[in-house]
């Protein structure tokens, strides 16, 4: 989305209080470049260290075992994983069997600050794509509690995210995701689908001089409340 950029440094820091917020479908929120560049920086930077322990993988779809095209890792207690035996939230990396990292606490205020909801979550899927990867439109279904929201943070070059209806058929839209911008899919928006049509390379510097495992493409950060409290 396009940011309306007439805010104070303090919101720049990711201060929800008075941040411009869009609500492209009811339940949906968009804070447009809530994360400063120096927030993205620091984040970014934060998360390649923790790559280092949980690297990015090739995930494989449960039916067909066709890879992902994005690459994937988790933080947190839980990670969301996928290869033939389905989808599922697992304590362990798939291909390292070690705990996943925790989840940065610049993270955890932001699902403080703008979920408000009663727990912390317990999973931060990482995805990152390259050039030509996408994500076809999905629901977020293997969470228990589904009045928990899910709070998307993308960093890296613009995303063309689709959001449709509760249903797979329907009408959708499509609005741009840019680096710094915090989605947020809620209450009557929390089983909506959605995907990333494509990434527009070159949005971005923000990968190009970190230590990321590439220097170029978009991470996206979701976290989740997978347990009822
Ligand atoms: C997801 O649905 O897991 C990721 C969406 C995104 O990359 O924006
Ligand atoms: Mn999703």
């Amino acid at each position: 989305m396009s940011a309306v950029d007439q805010t104070s440094e303090k919101q720049r820091a990711g201060d929800p209080g008075s941040a411009t917020c869009l609500e492209p479908a009811p339940g949906t929120s968009v804070w447009p470049d809530l994360l400063s560049r120096s927030a993205q920086d620091a984040l970014l930077a934060e998360l390649c260290g923790l790559i280092e322990t949980a690297p990015l993988y090739v995930p494989t779809m449960p039916k067909s075992g066709r890879p992902f095209s994005a690459s994937m890792t988790n933080l947190g207690t839980l990670g969301w994983v996928s290869d033939k035996n389905g989808y599922r939230y697992d304590a362990v990396h798939p291909v390292t069997g070690r705990a996943w990292p925790r989840i940065p606490d610049s993270l955890l205020h932001l699902w403080t600050d703008l979920t408000g909801y009663q727990a912390p979550p317990e999973a931060c899927l990482l995805n990152y794509y390259s050039a030509g990867a996408k994500m076809g439109l999905h629901q977020d279904r293997d969470e228990k509690p589904l009045d928990a929201p899910v709070l998307s943070i993308s960093l890296g070059d613009t995303a063309v995210f689709r959001l449709g209806g509760v249903e797979r058929k329907g009408s959708t839209q499509s609005f741009k995701l840019a680096s710094g911008d915090v989605m947020m899919l809620a209450g009557p928006s929390r089983l909506r689908f959605h995907g990333v049509d494509r990434i527009l390379p070159g949005s971005s510097t923000l990968l190009a001089k970190a230590e990321f495992p590439a220097n170029a493409g978009r991470v996206n950060l979701t976290l989740r409340r997978v347990t009822e409290p």
